[in-house]
């Protein structure tokens, strides 16, 4: 065996034993607790406590060996966090009464995120549990969720490891969910993975973003990897450009303060937008391994060359700064565009656009795979539209291929139209889960294939930290636009600078 290959499946062992360890003695049943801190939160309410509701509502959470508890500052008893909750909560089949059934499996307990009472008190809650539900082998699993600023983590993560992880004598785990953003830029996410590094080993933290989540996102490397149709298009050779885009209809809607902080390349781009870039762009895993396919992630990211300024659009909604808690001098970008560049075997040469805004004239996601044109064409039709491939991430879960036809009828002329599968049409009997359903299901598995590794997460901030640091300086402006456009009118000029080719006149 040569050494280079050697080392390769060493490191892969290595990881896999951690990765084991974690598991070690974990029974599929048996006493799990779920610590959502920051319990009093916007993301708690919206997200984090209704898919636990519809994980339980599915039979994945079973009363007789969940409990649930939040945790936050402010001064409520049990009841007060069950009602700020119910409204968020989605209605059953009529006579079920499996929202009250939830909520009784919900307690709370109030502390500050620094103060070793709460976390004790917070260890005695679990602990009685626990004991409540005759603790056996293996069955203390304690699943902390951060639904908190990142400025807390730190000390949140010290007081969990000092005073409320378990440390049962009948094994089981702890394991850590973080939200994005994590850290502003290379440095600061650094520091924070060093703080967080120090007290719990990787294979306890789960890195949430939740597009990995979305049932298109998951679907990508099934697309790619499982249908000989794409293997030998999906390169240099066939694809002219790829986009990612994100657009909302709606602007900073009461997150004003948190979003002047960030703006869209450090909301949407590079975490979201990015995770969808890896798994479109990397190269085959050799197995579905988690550390596999992080492995190419990491690879790919690193193949990113340095942005250049001649290829970024920033764009800033007009009205932006008429929001109290945004300063009125903010140079903070509410839309971007922005060329990657991967440089490697495959991807030489292609641009990857990717586009997000918010206040726009429309709500969706989608990856869209543009290819060249046909050399030697006889039909004279490439004015009629290139093909294209779209991902339809939301609303409305699609894929399809633009293909030009024949025109039905007597004459022979082309047009253009599309190998559709539209999900609501093609299943209709399946309720596709919620992306945070999903993760916190993966997390209670000890599945980390759908999270985001520290090393993975260095590259995904080197390729974006030069050009932030520029825009915190002022160096870089973003270009006013209308709530309800397109972005401003650069950003499409950018678009087709990059080589894409708008077809005219086709509606899907
Ligand atoms: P919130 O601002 O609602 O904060 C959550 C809770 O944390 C609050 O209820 C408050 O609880 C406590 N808190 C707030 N500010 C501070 C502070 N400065 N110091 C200490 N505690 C504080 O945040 P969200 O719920 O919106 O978000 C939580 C995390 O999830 C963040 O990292 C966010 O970026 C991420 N996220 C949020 C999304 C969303 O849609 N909201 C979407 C994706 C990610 P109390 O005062 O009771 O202790
Ligand atoms: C969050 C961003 O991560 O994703 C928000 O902080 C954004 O600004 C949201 O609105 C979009 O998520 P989704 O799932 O609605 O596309």
């Amino acid at each position: 065996m040569a050494s280079g290959e050697w080392h390769c499946q060493h490191r892969t062992f290595l990881k896999n034993e951690i990765h084991e360890k974690d598991n070690e003695n974990v029974p599929e049943t048996g006493c799990l607790s779920i610590i959502v801190l920051g319990a009093s939160g916007d993301l708690a309410k919206k997200k984090t406590f209704p898919a636990l509701f519809n994980l339980y509502r599915q039979g994945f959470l079973s009363s007789n060996e969940v409990h649930i508890f939040g945790y936050a500052r402010s001064k409520m008893v049990d009841d007060d966090l069950r009602d700020r909750i119910r409204g968020y909560l989605p209605q059953g089949k009529e006579g079920t009464d499996d929202i009250s059934s939830f909520l009784q499996l919900i307690k709370y307990v109030s502390g500050a995120y620094d103060d070793l009472k709460g976390f004790q008190a917070l260890d005695k809650a679990i602990s009685e549990h626990e004991v409540s539900k005759s603790i056996m082998e293996g069955s203390s699993r304690r699943l902390f969720y951060l639904a908190l600023p990142p400025s807390v983590y730190p000390q949140v993560c010290k007081m969990i490891k000092n005073y409320s992880m378990n440390r049962s004598d009948h094994g089981g785990w702890t394991r850590i969910v973080v939200e994005k953003p994590f850290g502003k830029d290379l440095a600061s996410a650094e520091e924070l993975s060093f703080q967080i590094g120090e007290l719990f080993e990787e294979p306890q933290i789960y890195r949430i973003d939740h597009y990995l989540g979305k049932e298109l996102v998951q679907n990508l490397l099934v697309l790619r990897f499982a249908n000989r149709l794409f293997l030998p298009l999906w390169n240099r050779d066939h694809i002219a450009n790829l986009q990612i885009v994100f657009r909302e209809d709606f602007g900073t809607d009461g997150r004003g303060g948190y979003f002047d902080e960030y703006g869209i390349i450090r909301d949407i781009i590079q975490n979201h937008l990015l995770q969808v870039l890896c798994l479109v762009s990397m190269e085959k895993p050799i197995s579905l391994n988690p550390e596999h396919i992080r492995d190419e992630k990491v690879k790919v990211l690193q193949s990113v060359l340095p942005i250049k300024d001649e290829e970024v659009v920033l764009g800033q909604y007009d009205g932006y700064k008429d929001d109290p808690t945004v300063p009125d001098n903010s140079n903070t970008p509410t839309f971007a565009t922005v060329v990657l560049r991967i440089h490697n075997e495959r991807w030489e040469g292609v641009p990857f656009i990717l586009k997000a805004g918010k206040a726009l004239n429309s709500k969706k996601a989608e990856i869209r795979v543009q290819f060249k044109d046909v050399p030697g064409d006889i039909f004279k039709c490439q004015k009629q539209g290139r093909n294209e491939f779209v991902i339809r991430l939301q609303p409305s879960e699609a894929m399809y291929m633009k293909l030009t036809v024949k025109q039905p009828g007597l004459e022979m002329s082309t047009t253009q139209s599309e190998l559709d599968l539209s999900y609501k049409e093609r299943y209709h009997e399946i309720v596709i889960p919620e992306a945070y359903e999903r993760l916190i299901l993966d997390t209670i598995r000890g599945d980390q294939q759908h999270f985001v590794r520290r090393d993975e997460l260095k590259a995904a901030w080197e390729i974006f930290t030069p050009l932030l640091q520029r825009i915190d300086d002022g160096a870089f402006r973003p270009i006013t636009y209308q709530p309800g456009s397109r972005g401003p009118a650069e950003g499409d000029e950018l678009l087709e600078r990059a080589g894409y080719v708008h077809t005219d006149g086709y509606v899907w």
